[in-house]
């Protein structure tokens, strides 16, 4: 059973997270534009064995969009006041997909002490080309000038395989409600924060966590040559390509995500 858990940080934002279980702790991160309802199927398979905390960051879900410019910098730094207040005293693991790996990764460099493991969904280490900082920056205006649909209406193929799309109404529609309901405010925030993040590459061998880096088959975002070349550099990886889904296998492929999550959770919290 989840329960929902409102924390005020010390600088009087509200950090919004979905709860379960008991044990280690287990922080999920979400997508963009997405929330923490994405890990749904997750937070019911964990929560016997694990405790998990799922985030929802600056704006999107329950949490509140204070400042208009804040960095992905200061998005791990909340996760680490979540894992201050909420996890048990041993180290945790970061489980972060796409935006959420780009904050895991951050989180890596501020805070690496306290984690015990971590896992890279669908995201990348690079930073942004000139040309997708510009797409991000006409996202964030036109999000504002048109609102929320209209901005990332062309990002759903994108996120999701075409049989997902086909074949699938229930997920398609439950990823299309949450796109539509992130805040035009909150589109712009993210797509700034994300355009101005850090290149990891260079750091990815100061990785000394286990660390599980899976994508789908056919992501174009993060796509599994890329995964394959730049997991190599970390020295404790072990990759897995879910066949025949996009970007989001926790919600498109959620039994062998699951089982590929637990297996790892296993063998690093024990
Ligand atoms: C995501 O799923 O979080 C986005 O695709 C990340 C991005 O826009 O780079």
């Amino acid at each position: 059973m989840t329960h929902s858990i409102q924390l005020i940080a010390p600088r009087g934002n509200t950090i919004s997270i979905t709860a379960c279980g008991t044990g280690r702790t287990v922080i999920l991160l979400h997508g963009f534009p997405l929330d923490s309802r994405m890990w749904q199927k997750q937070l019911t398979a964990l929560e016997d064995r694990f405790h998990v905390l799922a985030i929802d960051m600056r704006g999107f879900g329950g949490s509140t969009l204070d400042e208009q410019v804040y960095s992905i910098a200061d998005l791990a730094s909340d996760v680490d006041i979540v894992r201050q207040h909420l996890a048990s005293n041993e180290p945790i693991v970061l489980v972060g997909l796409s935006m959420g790996g780009y904050v895991a990764l951050e989180y890596y460099r501020c805070f690496g002490k306290h984690l015990a493991g971590l896992v890279l969904a669908n995201t990348k280490p690079q930073s942004d080309t000139d040309a997708a900082k510009l797409g991000r920056l006409k996202m964030a205006d036109e999000a504002l000038q048109q609102g929320t649909w209209a901005a990332v209406a062309a990002m759903l193929p994108r996120l999701l395989a075409d049989n997902t799309l086909v074949n699938d109404a229930t997920t398609t529609q439950f990823v299309e409600l949450m796109m539509r309901s992130v805040r035009p405010a909150t589109i712009w925030a993210a797509q700034h924060a994300m355009a101005n993040r850090n290149d990891f590459t260079s750091s990815l061998k100061t990785i000394r966590v286990p660390t599980l880096v899976v994508t789908g088959q056919l992501d174009p975002i993060s796509t599994p040559e890329n995964n394959a070349s730049w997991s190599q550099q970390i020295s404790e990886a072990r990759l897995h390509v879910i066949p025949g889904v996009g970007h989001l296998p926790p919600l498109e492929s959620p039994d062998e995500f699951n089982t590929i999550l637990i297996e790892f959770l296993n063998s690093v919290l024990g």
